[in-house]
């Protein structure tokens, strides 16, 4: 009762008043599972790392899932949806890696706190945990408190930028989601991690654009290695890594490849021929001349802002039992 005492009840009423506003407002907040499951960091990071240790190519697969996630109803876990016309269906989600990552966390909280933590937010911390495992980044707290969402359709997928988007297209697609030109190319050094499979790339290598030849923004050095590694009409699902020299470690060296000419995906070699998104990885790279950024800190800062995306809260949506499926 002394918490009531008439001496603390102004500050008391503040503080209320400024969580309600919190709420109404929609956002996250880091502690936001502090009394109700304080464990939920030490179980979702326990989960990403066993499964690190079993296989990994698999974590980078779940800061994808994430983008996948928030860009398509928000950051909501209506990617990890099962069944007929679920998003998890489309083709841009077909090579997404790591559901059982996941479904393995939730389970383990369901133990310790039935009904407490979203899908969404398990998804938004292993993703920070997957980049952790790679190294070289500062931990940043994860904003939480996301509510699952009860909607889940493979044709609302269509928004995901795709690995042959224009980057007027690409600045278009983060721009309609609140996300800045440096939040685009920021974000897209997630690629100093992971795979992407031939199917998605190898028609940059034999007869790009009907020229018979190859996309000429590829390096000459680097074409023998990605048509060795990608055999024209071989197997598609060969996986190749995304930053060549450098593929687990969490670092700029992405960016100094796209400068080289060894971007694997088009949409990453373009970010290189456009002198906006070019000065970011320049500013990324330490070019003299311009305003340094430091990779660490702006990717934290742009992982938040996109686990920001039309997030649901307070009482909007539900927690999942299941991540694979609605209550
Ligand atoms: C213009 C934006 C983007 C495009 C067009 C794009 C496209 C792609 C494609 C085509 C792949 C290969 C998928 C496969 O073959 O399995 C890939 C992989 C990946 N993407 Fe992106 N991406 C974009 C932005 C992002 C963002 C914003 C993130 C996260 C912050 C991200 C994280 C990843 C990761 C970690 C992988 C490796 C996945 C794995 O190894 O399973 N990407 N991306
Ligand atoms: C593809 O070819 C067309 C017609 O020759 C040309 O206008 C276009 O710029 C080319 N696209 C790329 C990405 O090279
Ligand atoms: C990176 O590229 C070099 C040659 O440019 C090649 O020898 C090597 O196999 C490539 N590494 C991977 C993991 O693809």
């Amino acid at each position: 009762m002394e918490f009531f005492s008439r001496k603390k009840t102004p500050l008391f009423f503040v503080i209320m008043l400024a969580t309600l506003t919190t709420l109404a407002l929609g956002q996250t907040r880091v502690g936001f599972y502090q009394t109700s499951c304080p464990r939920v960091e030490t179980i979702v990071q326990s989960a990403v790392a066993a499964a690190n240790r079993a296989n990994p190519g698999v974590p980078p697969g779940l800061v994808r899932m994430f983008f996948h996630d928030c860009f398509v109803n928000g950051c909501d876990a209506s990617v990890l949806i099962t069944g007929s016309g679920s998003e998890r269906t489309a083709p841009p989600n077909s090579l997404l890696r790591g559901f059982e990552i996941i479904d393995a966390a939730k389970t383990q909280l369901e133990t310790a706190c039935p009904g407490v933590v979203s899908c969404a937010d398990i998804l938004a911390i292993a993703a920070r945990d997957s980049v952790l495992l790679a190294g070289g980044i500062a931990r940043w707290q994860v904003p939480l408190g996301r509510r699952d969402g009860l909607v889940s359709r493979a044709a609302d997928t269509a928004n995901l930028p795709a690995f042959n988007d224009p980057v007027d297209v690409q600045i278009r697609k983060f721009s309609d989601k609140g996300l800045s030109t440096q939040d685009l190319v920021t974000l897209s050094g997630a690629h100093t991690l992971g795979t992407a499979a031939c199917a998605l790339f190898s028609y940059r290598l034999y007869n790009f654009n009907n020229t018979n030849g190859p996309d000429p923004s590829i390096d000459t050095t680097f074409l023998p290695t990605l048509r060795n590694l990608c055999p024209n009409g071989g197997d598609g699902s060969t996986r190749v890594a995304l930053d060549n020299g450098s593929e687990n470690r969490f670092d700029t060296s992405y960016f100094g490849n796209l400068r080289s000419g060894r971007g694997v995906l088009e949409s990453d070699q373009v970010l290189w021929g456009n002198p906006t998104t070019r000065t970011f990885a320049q500013r990324f790279l330490g070019v003299r001349g311009l305003v340094g950024l430091t990779f660490n800190v702006e990717f934290a800062r742009s992982m938040v802002r996109m686990g920001n995306i039309e997030v649901k809260t307070g009482t909007q949506g539900e927690i999942r039992r299941v991540c694979s499926a609605f209550n």
